[in-house]
């Protein structure tokens, strides 16, 4: 028999359909081992916890959510090729997964391609307007706009700009020095330094004799760690010369030691110390199945609520409509009380309104939060680049 002009039922009922046997399968893609290991394997962790605990409540509809847990070893080719083993081969309805900008545009390609869905909950640079990604980590504005004055204000207007040398820190830098010059405040060095560098004594030296009065740090990974060791090891005061973070979360000061970190500031949606019925839930249920010495974070945190939306989306279809395609269309503007507070899904660009606060962080390890804003903010993934705007229809010129 032809096919030909049935394809809505053929996809139905054929043994294509994503839901099968009771249950969906979904990626799980997070490097378990490599440079960035140190954030990605908490990621898994709270992805497959968020599985587990829907799971236990029933599933959805009934549906039990299997994991296909893939390591693509924090390499961006491994990465596009795991993404393309879980969609092509095993079938699965949406892959959760990846923390570097760099292996996020390795796989973009696989999910924009076979019309998948990939959630990605990292804080990122902004500048893309997939419809094949559910964003739910911060953007630029969200981590930018409330931190970069207030740094200003406190410590003043000679900025050092360090990062990894890749897309994330470069686009996160452009739209700091934007803010920057709105402020009269100057970057007196921009440098970047290779992944999973760990040799940080010429950049100390520099800031030794450069004596900026911020140090923006948008480093990742193991470097870090490093860096945090070897600032503190040189006796550099973050009193007078504080680095002020995008990506040292409660993870990374765990793997250098709460007093390398102590005194530094970190700019995020989320802290393990926020008071909330959700967020003592969360970290309860994670320190109860991982260890007790564990800690979450915002990227952790993020991977687990992500999940939580999905649920809501696939809840909202027949089992006959579940797919990649008819998710994106149900997760848009769906609303949960995230432990970081509630959060939504903007249905024009598939990012996330955040809740972002300002950390400080203390000798054990944890931060102490300074500012949070009054009210959830708006995902602006283009606030670098005023005359763009990603829309549903795709990037707008405006
Ligand atoms: C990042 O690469 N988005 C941290």
């Amino acid at each position: 028999m032809s096919l030909v002009g049935f394809p809505h039922i053929w996809s139905k009922n054929s043994s294509l359909a994503f839901a099968q046997d009771g249950e969906i399968k979904v990626g799980v893609l997070f490097s378990l081992t490599g440079t960035t290991a140190i954030i990605e394997e908490s990621l898994n962790k709270a992805t497959l916890m968020a599985i587990e605990e829907i799971n236990a409540n029933g599933g959805i509809n009934g549906l039990k959510i299997t994991p296909v847990v893939e390591d693509p070893a924090s390499d961006p080719a491994t990465f596009a090729e795991k993404a393309r083993k879980l969609v092509l081969s095993d079938r699965c309805v949406s892959v959760f997964g990846s923390y570097t900008s760099a292996s996020r545009k390795a796989v973009l390609p696989v999910f924009e391609k076979q019309e998948n869905l990939f959630w990605y909950p990292t804080l990122y640079e902004g500048r893309e307007c997939s419809k094949n990604v559910i964003y739910t980590g911060a953007v630029p504005n969200q981590q930018q706009d409330d931190f970069i004055p207030w740094l200003v204000e406190k410590f003043g207007k000679r900025w050092y700009l360090i990062g990894s040398n890749y897309i994330y820190p470069k686009e996160e830098n452009n739209y700091c020095k934007k803010l920057l010059e709105g402020l009269g405040a100057e970057v007196i060095a921009e440098e970047y330094v290779p992944l999973g560098h760990s040799e940080f004594s010429s950049v100390i030296n520099k800031f030794r004799s450069e004596k900026p009065n911020v140090i923006f740090s948008t480093v990742v990974g193991d470097s870090v760690v490093a860096l945090h060791r070897q600032y503190r090891a040189a006796g550099l005061d973050p009193a007078t010369m504080p680095m002020a973070s995008l990506t040292t979360s409660e993870n990374e000061v765990a793997a250098m030691g709460g007093d390398a970190a102590a005194g530094h500031f970190t700019s995020a949606p989320y802290f393990m110390v926020f008071d909330s019925p959700e967020n003592q839930r969360f970290v309860e249920a994670y320190r109860s199945r991982w260890g007790g010495d564990k800690v979450t974070h915002f990227v952790s945190e993020s991977a687990y609520f992500q999940i939580h939306l999905f649920k809501q989306a696939v809840a909202k279809l027949a089992a006959s409509d579940i797919g990649p395609l008819a998710i994106r269309e149900a997760v848009k503007g769906e609303e949960y009380k995230a432990p970081q507070g509630l959060v939504k899904v903007e249905p024009e660009n598939l990012h996330c309104w955040l809740r972002p606060k300002i950390g400080q962080c203390k000798p054990d390890g944890q931060f102490e939060i300074l500012t949070q804003s009054a009210d959830w903010l708006e995902p602006n993934p283009y606030s670098a680049y005023p005359n763009q705007k990603c829309t549903a229809e795709g990037l707008k010129e405006v």
